[in-house]
């Protein structure tokens, strides 16, 4: 094993040597109309209520999707999909921002921008791989000039520069696209995840794809990383998805929280397939098995292949990605939030897109779930700390949180519930978490619940966004349902004030049940039951603005609960960009 690797680290400088990977592409700036690194001129409108304090964003214009994240020599890197022209989609490079502790970024010039044959249409999302002797190589989607999406490689031009401000790509690009042969839709084709080097020394790699409405994870192998041979059968394919975007594939420990590299193998782990559904904007992930020997991906018996399964996020959140800390042995996710605004408010204030706090994940004591919770490194922003004793919250109570700044903060609630005699027994036919919220909102009195925050809240209550849980009764056991309910977030209706919601498999009866909420002026990202549920909102308030804004916790149910803890914090403010 060792000496096939040394070996292939051997062979493979030699291929870059040989080959000219390494030179710097001739074509820098052969398609001047395409180049696309002209910031606009047009600054973002000054009135800006909805700017994040502590949420990556650039400052302008519009951001997509979170790319080939990595650590390189103590550096933390995110490029993102970038439109440096404008504020809706269009003309993407991979723009670039460098941290030294998840929280502070500072920009560089964009990394990856149109300048060859097999991207001059396009430069779309793509991830890192991390190669021998600790040489990052992204692999990420180009558009050919025939609005073909092919797959290509750039490596960093002096593996000197912590900040790996350059790349060059191999004029070998594409290295991996549709022909007549392989059947791959060339409109369908995109998204290369982190690869994976197998014990045969062979590279792999998974592609989004679909065929009529099924969706495709297809796989490629590599013994160079440059000469990619596709395999005979998909990683893994489920039916009435449509197409597979930004796929995502890793080994998780059944011991430990800590994270595995994505190369690992053996007893102690599963692994995860996260897929983005282009229909729905959701993404959905099984927990399941690697057959090596197969080379597919068996999901655990009773995983559902649909977003109808387990998410991530059950709010706005898309295109996430994870990468292995090595630093903190961890495995950490990126994932875009998109705007709930229209386009015509997105261009007067400018910019849309933020990406969600990077989130460490792991595996759940029971097999069956991810949890996810936001990097401690956030916690250096908190200051101000309010706490509140355990208190018991009768039912219609509203109770305030002052001494932070509401429009900036995090929150973190738990309760614990004594009596259930009270709980509502849950009809078999509600198994839609998002549309049982809708139905039953913060305003729909229960018996346990609704109970949990009022987030964004103008005074008087104009404005709220209402996080909460109730508990149901069923058969042989209570159910807990966590909402996120915007119908009241903004007096602007113009918004998307969708309703979202989750169970949270925590058996209220012996745990207390935790929430914890990132509020951050138009972002609210919340974590149910110590991260088992994720809702993440976007709202923009009209009044529960800055100073405007406060933070209540609330009990909307007949019966009390028991607040046991209350811990609020005022965020400052990141350096970010
Ligand atoms: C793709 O490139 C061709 C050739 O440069 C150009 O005519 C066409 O408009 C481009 N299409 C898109 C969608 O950018
Ligand atoms: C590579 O990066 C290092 C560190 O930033 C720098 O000192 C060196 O001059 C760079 N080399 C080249 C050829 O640019
Ligand atoms: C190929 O992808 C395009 C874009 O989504 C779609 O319109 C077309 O129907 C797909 N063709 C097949 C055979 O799936
Ligand atoms: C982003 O938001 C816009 C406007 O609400 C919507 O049309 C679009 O489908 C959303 N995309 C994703 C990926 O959420
Ligand atoms: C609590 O319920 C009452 C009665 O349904 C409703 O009027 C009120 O708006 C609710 N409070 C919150 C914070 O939603």
């Amino acid at each position: 094993m060792a000496f096939s690797f040394n070996f292939f680290i051997i062979s493979f400088l030699s291929f870059l040597l040989t080959h000219g990977i390494l030179k710097l592409e001739a074509s820098h700036h052969v398609y001047p109309n395409l180049q696309t690194l002209d910031e606009s001129t047009t600054p973002a409108s000054a009135n800006q209520p909805y700017r994040t304090g502590f949420h990556f964003q650039p400052p302008k214009n519009w951001m997509n999707d979170p790319n080939g994240p990595l650590i390189y020599k103590g550096i933390y890197h995110l490029f993102y999909q970038y439109n440096p022209q404008d504020v809706v989609w269009g003309h993407i490079v991979w723009a670039h921002s460098t941290s030294t502790d998840l929280v502070n970024w500072i920009p560089h010039d964009p990394a990856i921008y149109p300048s060859q044959q097999s991207d001059m249409n396009g430069t779309w999302s793509g991830s890192t791989t991390i190669l021998p002797g600790g040489k990052p190589a992204i692999l990420y989607t180009g558009i050919d000039p025939k609005n073909r999406q092919v797959q290509n490689l750039a490596v960093p031009k002096n593996l000197s520069d912590p900040y790996l401000r350059v790349w060059v790509k191999t004029p070998k690009n594409p290295l991996m696209a549709p022909n007549s042969l392989n059947q791959i839709n060339s409109s369908s084709f995109r998204d290369p995840t982190t690869a994976w080097l197998g014990p045969d020394g062979h590279w792999r790699v998974i592609i989004g794809s679909k065929i009529d409405r099924q969706g495709k994870a297809i796989l490629f192998k590599s013994k160079d990383f440059v000469n990619w041979v596709q395999s005979p059968q998909p990683l893994h394919s489920a039916n009435d998805n449509g197409m597979w975007e930004c796929p995502d594939f890793f080994p998780v420990s059944t011991k430990s929280s800590y994270g595995l590299d994505t190369s690992a193998l053996g007893s102690d782990l599963k692994h995860v397939l996260k897929v983005s559904l282009d229909d729905t904007k959701h993404e959905y992930y099984t927990i399941g098995t690697y057959d090596l020997a197969k080379d597919i991906y068996v999901p655990d018996q009773g995983s559902l292949n649909s977003d109808s399964g387990l998410r991530y996020d059950y709010g706005k959140f898309y295109a996430s990605k994870t990468f292995f800390d090595t630093a903190q042995n961890r495995r950490i996710l990126w994932g875009w939030i998109n705007e709930s605004s229209s386009v015509s408010a997105d261009v007067k204030k400018g910019w849309s897109g933020v990406q969600a706090v990077p989130r460490k994940i792991w595996l759940d004591r029971s097999g069956k779930q991810l949890v996810q919770w936001p990097v401690q490194e956030i916690e250096k922003l908190r200051a101000n700390q309010v706490t509140f004793p355990s208190k018991l919250l009768k039912g219609g109570s509203v109770l305030q949180v002052s001494g932070v700044t509401a429009s900036q903060a995090d929150v973190d609630i738990s309760f614990g519930i004594t009596e259930f005699e009270k709980a509502e027994v849950i009809d078999p036919k509600w198994t839609n978490p998002q549309e049982l919220c809708n139905q039953k909102g913060a305003s729909v009195k229960g018996n346990l619940g609704p109970f949990g925050l009022l987030v964004l809240s103008s005074k008087g209550l104009k404005e709220y966004t209402a996080v909460f849980f109730r508990i149901f009764k069923a058969n042989d056991k209570y159910v807990v349902l966590m909402c996120s309910d915007q119908s009241r977030s903004s007096l602007d209706k113009s918004n998307d004030l969708t309703t979202y919601g989750a169970f949270v498999d925590v058996d209220p009866v012996h745990q207390k049940l935790s929430l914890r909420s990132l509020i951050d002026h138009s972002i609210v990202e919340s974590f149910g039951g110590g991260g088992k549920a994720c809702i993440t909102a976007r709202v923009y308030p009209t009044l529960a603005i800055d100073d405007g804004a406060y933070l209540y916790a609330f009990n909307n149910g007949t019966e009390p609960v028991m607040m046991e803890k209350l811990d609020a914090w005022s965020m400052k403010k990141a350096r970010i960009n």
